[in-house]
């Protein structure tokens, strides 16, 4: 008689049991949101005195429920710092949204893997809904579709991967070998993640070619066709145009209708970092800029940011939804399935992922509990505080407004009288203003380059952010830039 194994029950918590983790955890998120106004931003933390509080031995059996509440206070109320609070303005990293939250707890609940529709029937059919949705928000034809990545630099490299496969028949097997070199052009302005992109995908990151841009920061499309051209000219074979729609430095939109005239004159791929700007897709007032993004071949663009969803949600789109298997489906002999259960879409076939979570449940139960009205108000929002800073800026006789806002992009330096005409003194002075800014608690934000010059950027993609809070960046920003001028001095 084989010895028959004894239950081990250790690890599967009774509901009971999960009651009592959930009702604790979701206690310390409502005091979260309840506190959040109030908590500093972010503080000067210090790594060695987190790893101290933080940095738990593994215990051998159960920490005790005291303890482990403890443990989580201390890690939400004393090593955290807050993209949700109202004075988060920095980089472009949404701020949550609540029902994001509540998904991500059930998506982990149901724990399904979406890499295929048998073992995540719902979940499939839900990102698939919702990604055709948004791709008709861009205007992209009944044949789109797309799926949910980790964060923007995976959904750009998707489309960059399906442009490359476009480009070179056998890419897939035999690498770019055989034949002439491709190249993908994008403005000096795009995001580094494209360099990172062709790095990956064998082209080698001089394979994006810079295009110089306007004064208004947007790819010159008379750039774009010489360098076509003169790639053409050598023998180099254009593989992906790539324009963004909402730079990450000041918010340019790139000219999307000339730009895919240009693509689709030479058969280009023409693939649209919308990462950021994406979102202005879902506000009626905004959606006339993003005009010519309906030619896309493929659009990358974040839930994170302006959809104010919680970390992580890149979302890939794209014009042709066989794209993707074309370019990532593969055969594993472990996932056979008969052609008789074979049903709706395997997401593991279509990009980089095998198993996946359910990342587009926060997009979409988030959708649900607003509604797109709400969204719409809120990007537009952001969009008119954003103008509303550039107007303070302007107002403000030490400060400096270094490029017209765009989207919810606000670019401004601390520029008093006496250093107006010593760009290298106010770089020095506004990188330790900000770096002041940062650990000072009120209020939170970063920095963009601009034409050379360092300079302070709010956007707003904060679901939190109020005309006060922008008032605030300004003075606390002017507090730190008088004190740090005086001391320089
Ligand atoms: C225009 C643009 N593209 C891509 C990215 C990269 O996105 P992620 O950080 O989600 O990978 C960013 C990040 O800010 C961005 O601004």
């Amino acid at each position: 008689m084989p010895r028959r194994p004894e239950p081990v029950r250790d690890l599967a918590w009774s509901p009971d049991r999960a009651r009592e983790l959930g009702e604790d955890t979701v206690e310390l998120w409502v005091e979260l949101l309840a506190r959040l106004p109030e908590l500093p931003v972010s503080r000067d933390f210090k790594a060695e005195e987190l790893h101290a509080e933080l940095a738990l031995e593994v215990p051998e059996e159960p920490l005790p429920r005291g303890e482990l509440l403890r443990h989580l206070r201390a890690l939400m109320f004393e090593g955290s710092m807050y993209p949700g609070h109202p004075g988060f303005l920095a980089y472009i990293s949404g701020s949550g949204t609540v029902p994001g939250a509540a998904a991500d707890l059930l998506a982990a609940a149901l724990n399904q893997n979406s890499g295929g529709f048998r073992l995540s029937p719902g979940a499939t059919t839900i990102e698939q809904h919702l990604m055709r949705w948004l791709a008709g928000r861009f205007g992209l034809p009944p044949t789109a579709g797309g799926h949910v990545v980790a964060g923007g630099a995976v959904a750009n490299l998707v489309g960059l991967k399906i442009a490359r496969d476009r480009a070179r028949d056998g890419a897939r097997e035999r690498g770019i070998r055989d034949g002439p070199p491709l190249a993908f052009y994008a403005s000096t302005e795009s995001h580094v993640i494209h360099h990172r992109a062709a790095d990956l995908l064998g082209l080698g990151s001089q394979a994006v070619r810079p295009i110089p841009v306007d004064d208004r920061w947007q790819m010159r499309p008379e750039a774009l066709a010489a360098a076509i051209e003169r790639d053409l000219h050598a023998g180099v074979v254009p593989a992906a145009v790539i324009a963004t729609a909402g730079t990450t430095a000041t918010g340019a939109i790139d000219a999307l209708p000339e730009i895919a005239e240009l693509s689709a004159r030479h058969g280009t791929h023409l693939h649209v970092d919308a990462c950021y700007g994406g979102a202005a897709v879902l506000a009626d007032e905004l959606r006339p800029l993003l005009a010519g993004i309906e030619w896309a071949d493929s659009i990358a663009v974040d839930a994170h940011k302006w959809l104010y969803t919680p970390l992580l949600g890149g979302c890939v789109l794209v014009r042709d939804a066989r794209h993707p298997a074309a370019s990532f489906a593969t055969e594993a002999t472990y996932i056979w399935l008969d052609d008789e259960l074979r049903q709706g879409v395997d997401v593991a076939m279509h990009g980089p992922d095998f198993s996946r979570g359910f990342a587009a449940f926060k997009i979409w139960l988030s959708l649900l509990a607003h509604g797109r009205a709400a969204y719409a108000r809120r990007i537009a929002h952001d969009a008119a505080l954003a103008r509303y800073l550039g107007e303070l800026v302007e107002e403000h006789r030490d400060f400096e407004l270094m490029a017209p806002p765009s989207l919810s992009i606000c670019c401004f330096r601390y520029a008093p009288g006496a250093l107006r005409r010593d760009d290298e003194a106010l770089d020095r002075l506004n990188e330790r203003i900000m770096t002041a800014v940062m650990a000072d608690g009120r209020v939170y934000c970063s920095n963009a380059v601009v034409d050379g010059r360092f300079c302070l950027r709010a956007c707003i993609v904060n679901i939190r952010t109020e005309a006060e809070h922008l008032e605030l960046l300004l003075e606390v920003a002017a507090e730190h830039g008088a004190r740090l001028a005086a001391a320089a001095a």
